[in-house]
């Protein structure tokens, strides 16, 4: 089939190389230019392990192209894809949607003969019905039936997701457009992928729906292990206890220092947005945003504790800026308001991430940037990891413990360092949702186990004591 994809941004970019490597012919349109002249010497924008290659491989099997002129990418296409950002409006927290729009009137104005034209971007409920309107306002004769296809792709693994998707969701009220996107989605049908066919509406919330309910559901572990750290039990085992439940699952259970990125922040804000418009409140998803608003400052809290109290002056290593370990996005990431809630409290920063450090210099300010970990860790009083990078996972504990100064402190805001090698290399470690173990001093490392500090709450040990 033909494709043409309007917007090769993320979502755009993914989706058109994806589709090209099931084998339909796909032109990715953008306004900018430089973008495109860039893509067509195979310069991908993104960072998004395995795209290049795969850009690569199907513009020279011919199955791929860019282009910025429209008119000419539209020329009998079977399907057209929005694919354009949806950023939130500033002021208001809507989506804003002024290239969706955009975008619509330039199908109608340019479209030559029947095709379906589908939302890729995520867009509030009624939006598709809105498209719906500009078509028929502008080209009353054009039977282009309009189609929601929200996308579920985690950028780092994007790819995957695409090609083994857990469903894909169609939101069509027209059989036709139904017929036409059960065509296109055929290699993947093949290959076992689930295929949701609903209306356009459904389609539409439920992409807001899933986001929210993930945003939730780490909320909530996020939550749990505030209380753990309290009563003195460890988070691990509880999120792993409850994931065992089939109706839970185990996964998104990890406690860290916040959802991030570019979807969970401002999808969940949209959907709150959306229902008020409706007359109701969102009282749950209202409760996870500003949870999770306030999870920064209680993270560079937390860190600030567990020095004591005094971070003027003191040497921090933050290790990680992207919001999530494979990216190099930097948006809403935690790690950007710790690092300036840190330098507010007098702690002098030098970072290091594997992929995000140009993004994060040009927003951070009197932050040292370091071309390793190792160099970040150099002399530091505390280490905080906020991005689980595998390659800090690996550092070994022996090496930690050269590095950071004396008395050694690790604060590890995703639990991604083995917290029992690190104190038995007589390395502090504060982690997420777990009682701190003491130290355990040389003469006894082989002898036993580490004993926990905190036992019990207050509350409970004199409950137990009476
Ligand atoms: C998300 C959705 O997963 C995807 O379906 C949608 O299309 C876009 O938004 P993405 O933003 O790439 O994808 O990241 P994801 O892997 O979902 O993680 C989101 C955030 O949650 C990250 O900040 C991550 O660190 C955090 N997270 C995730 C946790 O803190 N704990 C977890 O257990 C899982």
């Amino acid at each position: 089939m033909r494709v043409a994809m309007i917007g090769s941004g993320y979502v755009g970019l993914v989706s058109g190389a994806c589709l090209a490597e099931l084998g339909h012919s796909v032109v990715c349109v953008d306004r900018d230019a430089g973008r495109i002249e860039r893509l067509r010497r195979g310069k991908i924008p993104i960072y998004e392990p395995g795209l290049e290659s795969l850009v690569g491989r199907n513009v020279a099997e011919r199955r791929l192209a860019f282009a910025t002129d429209l008119e000419a990418a539209l020329r009998g296409v079977d399907v057209v894809f929005i694919a354009v950002g949806t950023p939130p409006r500033r002021g208001d927290g809507h989506a804003d949607l002024s290239s969706v729009w955009a975008a619509a009137r330039s199908v109608a104005a340019t479209l030559d003969g029947p095709a379906v034209l589908v939302t890729k971007s995520t867009v509030p409920i009624g939006t598709g019905d809105g498209i719906e309107a500009v078509l028929r306002e502008l080209r009353p004769g054009l039977d282009v039936p309009v189609v929601s296809n929200p996308e579920f792709l985690r950028e780092g693994s994007a790819i995957g997701d695409f090609l083994r998707p857990d469903r894909v969701v169609v939101g069509s009220d027209d059989a036709h457009g139904h017929q036409v996107m059960r065509a296109l989605y055929a290699p993947l049908l093949h290959r076992g992928a689930r295929l949701f066919e609903t209306g356009r509406r459904n389609a539409e919330l439920l992409k807001y729906a899933a986001n929210a309910f993930l945003a939730v559901k780490i909320s909530f572990i996020n939550e749990i292990s505030d209380l753990c750290e309290r009563v003195g039990a460890n988070v691990l085992d509880v999120s792993r206890g409850i994931g065992m439940d089939e109706r839970i699952g185990p996964r998104f259970l990890e406690p860290g220092p916040g959802y991030g990125g570019s979807c969970f922040p401002k999808d969940t804000l949209a959907l709150a947005r959306t229902a008020h418009d409706h007359g109701m409140s969102l009282r749950l998803v209202e409760a996870v945003i500003a949870f999770n608003e306030a999870r920064r400052p209680a993270m560079a809290r937390k860190v600030l504790e567990a020095c004591g109290g005094a971070l003027r002056d003191r040497r921090v290593a933050v290790l990680g800026l992207a919001f999530k370990a494979g990216t190099d996005d930097i948006r809403e990431s935690p790690a950007i308001a710790v690092i300036e809630a840190i330098q507010r409290a007098g702690g002098r920063v030098r970072a290091h991430d594997p992929a995000a450090m140009p993004h994060a210099a040009d927003c951070l300010q009197d932050v040292e940037f370091a071309a390793t970990a190792e160099e970040c860790l150099g002399g530091a009083h505390v280490a905080v990891l906020v991005t689980d990078w595998e390659e800090y996972r690996r550092l070994p504990a022996a090496r930690l413990r050269q590095l950071l100064r004396d008395p050694p402190l690790v604060v590890d805001l995703r639990n991604a360092l083995d917290a029992r090698e690190l104190r038995r290399h007589g390395i502090r470690h504060v982690g997420m949702g777990m009682p701190e173990e003491r130290l355990t001093a040389p003469q006894e490392l082989a002898a036993k186990a580490p004993v926990p500090v905190r036992h019990a709450s207050a509350p409970l040990a004199a409950a137990m004591a009476s």
